[in-house]
Formats: C-alpha cells, sequence, structure tokens
C-alpha cells in the first residue's frame, strides 16, 4: 500500500473510531450513571424499578425503568449496537492499514527479535481472537458466578501475555495489542451475548414462556465487565502519545497500576450515592497511582540510565531504530511529510530549505544539530515544535540514531 493511502485510511478511520467509540462509550457511562440514580416511587407498584427527571436542552425529560410487561410491548424499543460494531469494524481497518502493513517496524522490537513481520501479524491478529474466546469460556466456567474472581482471572491472564509479547512486539505496540483485544472482547460481548440475550428475553416474553434469570445474568454480566473495562481501554489506545510511558523498561507494570487504578476510580464512580467516602477513595487511588508510577520511572532511570534495558545486538540500524521508537520520534515523523513533522525517509543527502531561506545538505552534521539542538536551523514550513534531545543521546547513540535515519 502507499503511504498517501495508508495516511488516508488512517485519517478517516482513525476518525470514525474516535466518534463511534465516544458515542458508544458515553453510552455505557449515561446507562450506568443512570442505573445508580434511578429512584422507586411505591405508589407506582411492583412494575415500576426506578425514575427519575433530568433538566436539558430547554426541557425536563422524564425517564422510568420498567420491568417488560409482555402485555404492553412498546411498539419501538431503541437498541444500541451500531456504535459499538462501528469502533470494533473502524479500529480493525486502522489495525490492517496502518499496522499490518507496516508489521517489521510498527509491530515488532528489533532488537528484541528477529521474527518476520508477517509471523507478528499472525500472533496479533489470532490474539484477538483467542482473546474472546478465553474470555467467552471463562464466563461459561462457575467462577462467572463471582465478577470479581472474573476480573482478577482475567487480569493475571493478560499480565501473563502482556509479557510472553514484550519479547518480540515493540512496547507500543503492545499496549495497543492489549487495548484491541479488550476492544474485541467488549465488542463481541455485545454481539453475541447482549443483544441476542436481549432478543431471547423479548422473544420468551412474548411466547409467554417463563424468564430465563440465566440469559438476564449472563447479559448483565458481560455488560458489567464491558462497563469497567471502559477506562483502562480509553487508556491504552491513547498511549501511543505517551512515549514517557510505553518506552519506560518497566512499561508493563505502569499499564498494571495504571489500570487498577482506573477501575478502582470507575468503581467509586459508580458507587457514590452508597458510599459517601468515594471521592476520598478515587483520589487517594490517583494520587497512589501517581506516586507509584514516578516511583517505578525513577527506579528505571537509575538502574538502566534512562535508555531502558540493555541493548542485546550489535547493528547499528537496529540500535538506532530501538532508540528511535522508545524516543517517540515517529510519533511525530512520519512515512510522509506531515502538517506536524517532515518524514525523515529519504532525507539524507538532500537539500533542505530552512525558514531562513537559505538551503543546507542533510549531512551527517546537519542531522546531529537537527536532533540535539533542533532550534538552531528550522525546516521551512514547520514550527520549532521539535523537543532537544541534547541531554539524552551520548555520541555512540547518536551515531546509531543516524545510521537508523540513512537507512530509511
Ligand atoms: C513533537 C514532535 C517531534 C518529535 C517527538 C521529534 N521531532 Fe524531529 N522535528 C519535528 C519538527 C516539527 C521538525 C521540523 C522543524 C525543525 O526543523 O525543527 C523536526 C525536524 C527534524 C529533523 C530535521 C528534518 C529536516 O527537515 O531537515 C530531524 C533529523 C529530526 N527532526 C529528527 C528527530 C529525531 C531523531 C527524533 C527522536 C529522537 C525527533 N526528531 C523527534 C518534530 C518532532
Amino acid at each position: 500500500m502507499s503511504s498517501e493511502l495508508i495516511e488516508f485510511l488512517n485519517v478517516i478511520f482513525r476518525y470514525i473510531h474516535v466518534v463511534a467509540a465516544i458515542m458508544w462509550i458515553g453510552n455505557s457511562l449515561l446507562f450506568t450513571w443512570m442505573e445508580v440514580n434511578f429512584v422507586k416511587d411505591p405508589k407506582k407498584g411492583p412494575n415500576s424499578i426506578g425514575e427519575m427527571n433530568m433538566l436539558h436542552a430547554g426541557g425536563v425529560y422524564f425517564l422510568e425503568k420498567r420491568v417488560i410487561d409482555p402485555n404492553n410491548i412498546p411498539p419501538k424499543l431503541h437498541v444500541f449496537k451500531w456504535q459499538s460494531y462501528t469502533t470494533w469494524l473502524s479500529g480493525f481497518v486502522l489495525l490492517v492499514a496502518v499496522f499490518y502493513s507496516r508489521p517489521g517496524t510498527l509491530l515488532l522490537d528489533p532488537s528484541k527479535t528477529d521474527m518476520a513481520g508477517w509471523m507478528a501479524t499472525v500472533i496479533s491478529l489470532s490474539s484477538l481472537v483467542m482473546a474472546w474466546v478465553v474470555y467467552d469460556l471463562l464466563l461459561k466456567t462457575p467462577l462467572r458466578k463471582n465478577t470479581v474472581a472474573v476480573m482478577a482471572t482475567l487480569a493475571l491472564l493478560l499480565l501473563g501475555y502482556m509479557i510472553w509479547i514484550d519479547g518480540f512486539f515493540s512496547s507500543r505496540f503492545v499496549y495497543l495489542q492489549v487495548g484491541a483485544m479488550l476492544g474485541t472482547i467488549m465488542s463481541a460481548n455485545v454481539r453475541f451475548v447482549i443483544i441476542p440475550n436481549q432478543k431471547k428475553i423479548m422473544e420468551n416474553l412474548k411466547a409467554g414462556r417463563p424468564h430465563d434469570l440465566e440469559i438476564g445474568r449472563q447479559a448483565k454480566l458481560r455488560s458489567l465487565t464491558n462497563h469497567y473495562v471502559t477506562f483502562p481501554v480509553i487508556f491504552l489506545m491513547l498511549s501511543a502519545h505517551f512515549p514517557s510511558l510505553y518506552g519506560d523498561p518497566y512499561y508493563i507494570a505502569i499499564a498494571a497500576v495504571i489500570i487498577v487504578c482506573l477501575i478502582i476510580i470507575k468503581w467509586m464512580m459508580n458507587i457514590y450515592n452508597e458510599f459517601s467516602e468515594w471521592l476520598y477513595v478515587a483520589l487517594a487511588c490517583f494520587i497512589l497511582g501517581s506516586c507509584a508510577v514516578i516511583g517505578l520511572k525513577y527506579v528505571s532511570s537509575h538502574t538502566s540510565g534512562g535508555g531502558g534495558p540493555a541493548l542485546a545486538i550489535d547493528d547499528p540500524i537496529r540500535l538506532g531504530q530501538q532508540l528511535y521508537q522508545r524516543n517517540g520520534c515517529m510519533v511525530c515523523h512520519q512515512l510522509v511529510d506531515t502538517t506536524v513533522a517532515p518524514t525523515l525517509h529519504g532525507i539524507y543527502g538532500t537539500e533542505r530549505r530552512l525558514t531562513s531561506g537559505e538551503t543546507v545538505l542533510a549531512d551527517e552534521a546537519y542531522l546531529i544539530e537537527s536532533i540535539m539542538d533542533p532550534r538552531a536551523k528550522i525546516t521551512q514550513g514547520y514550527a520549532a515544535s521539535m523537543p532537544g534531545y541534547e541531554t539524552v543521546f551520548n555520541e555512540e547513540e547518536l551515531a546509531h540514531l543516524i545510521a537508523y535515519i540513512r537507512s530509511l
């Protein structure tokens, strides 16, 4: 696929993905908020579960949650599913168009492995399917009766999986891969359990069959796991913007701390009516979680010189690629010129136009200066927004980076 086409798909599908995800997660948050805020009116009898009034857009919305009455099923019932399907489908297109089209650079970490790109793609794809299969099996075992046990088992399995893929995937992609797996579980829950079970419940009611409690319980359990996973998935999906997190040697531990904190914070937000100390617990979680992350970053910067674990290879281009990835260069520098930054592909040996109007040759000295002191010469058409790396790289590391840029 040409890089222009990749960029085009990236823009369109990322936009669709983000908008659909906002709609889906917005629904999930609003429905959960309504669940905990319904007030039961005893005068209304057993069929009314609760009601509320909401002021919005110049009117009062009156909302009542009722047990479904088989003799009085509303002619129009709104069902929410396309938000979820659209989020998953657009995410999948992005994964294929942007990541699977360049598995060697975007999935794999060449300092850890010499695995072939297609193999990385196969592992990533099959893991999406396996995530759903394992999760679904887990919720069919007796463990399903205990939501906390389900969540804890899932968390441990995911942790083990992350440690395994850390052996070959780049840390940036490890976060994304786990995010994509959780997103797949969420969407499959909607597609294969929540919506079909809702349909079964309605059919049973219409046919006058007794209400099968287990069907409803399964749908509810799936909705609940989906709900608690939303905050972690948002973090994982946005993590590509945080090189300081995914670039850290302890990035798996950092993700674990952040995910546990996010789940506890979401839980506190859900029980704020019954638990008066909810805000203190949520704040304590935020502060302790932040301290833990800062602590982990402190330890890593004092044990491995800031550059991560010792590199086990001696090919300068690969070492350069690793530095390039760890330090987030590719966040701004893409395959083609973007409005954020010029591409570095094929830059070596070309004439560069500067904002001053001069031109310079992109030789080794120029590249080194551009990295260490980016403000010295600004490329025409760009803002002086590149951070300086003068305190980050030593001479040897710079040589590796230049070798990598020359190879692009
Ligand atoms: C926050 C975005 C950002 C990050 C991160 C970033 N750059 Fe840049 N870089 C830019 C921008 C914008 C320019 C063009 C303006 C300028 O010349 O400073 C640039 C220019 C350059 C140039 C000169 C390109 C030219 O057109 O002549 C080189 C070389 C370069 N960057 C290398 C790197 C390397 C290596 C890293 C990672 C260690 C990196 N950059 C990280 C934004 C970024």
